[in-house]
């Protein structure tokens, strides 16, 4: 998958103008397109993660303040799971509430993924929910009885935000806005991995050659 990987994430370069700041998301597709931005001469980016915050420093790319720069151009990132409306799973890599803050500051999202990604219906890869701690037990309770769906506890992680991830297995969803809004309002959640009601807007799949839609 690294090559598709690679593709996706070159091709996204063709969305990035010298001299914007742009947002940046987190994950091995999105580490490919940091090690590629040099070359696009951006006056700086906004961090999905600490990761992502090291890696574009070590690049030599400015990491910039939310609260200092309004709205972005143009945020990328991966995802877990994508489907024919540019909905997508994402939280993975345990980074789903900045990167939900940061493409909601952002006009443009652009989701680059490989081709193992694209499904017909979001649910077969787990969905990821960060929690405050104390609440884990009382979300995951709700969660199950909400949905039938089955919540792990992520035990060796703890997010950016000192929050803790639950993945919810076994899920079909036929309606991510609908069971976005939902999770997002059970006390003590911080954000559901869910991008329905903000899909992407392009989605670029890494195929030889890759395609986008
Ligand atoms: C990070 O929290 C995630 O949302 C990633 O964007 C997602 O897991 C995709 O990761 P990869 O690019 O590593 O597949």
């Amino acid at each position: 998958m690294t090559d598709a990987k690679q593709r996706a994430a070159a091709a996204a370069l063709a969305h990035v103008s010298a001299g914007t700041v742009i947002g940046v998301g987190t994950g091995s597709t999105v580490a490919h397109f940091i090690d590629a931005l040099p070359a696009a001469r951006i006056a700086g980016a906004v961090a999905s993660s600490e990761q992502t915050a090291a890696r574009l420093r070590a690049r030599g790319i400015a990491v910039l303040d939310l609260n200092a720069t309004g709205t972005l151009p143009l945020y990328v990132d991966g995802a877990d799971a994508c489907d024919p409306r540019r909905r997508l799973v994402k939280g993975g890599g345990a980074a789903l509430t900045r990167e939900k803050i940061v493409a909601a500051a952002s006009e443009r999202f652009v989701c680059i993924v490989d081709p193992s990604k694209r499904v017909e219906r979001l649910g077969r890869s787990p969905l990821p929910v960060e929690v405050i701690p104390m609440a884990r037990e009382l979300v995951a309770r709700t969660i199950a009885r909400m949905t039938g769906g089955t919540p792990v506890w992520r035990e060796d992680v703890v997010t950016d935000n000192g929050g803790w991830i639950l993945d919810v297995h076994g899920l079909v969803i036929d309606e991510p806005e609908a069971l976005e809004s939902a999770i997002d309002q059970i006390a003590g959640v911080v954000s559901v991995g869910l991008f329905a009601r903000r899909p992407a807007d392009v989605v670029i799949v890494g195929d030889d050659p890759p395609w986008s839609w």
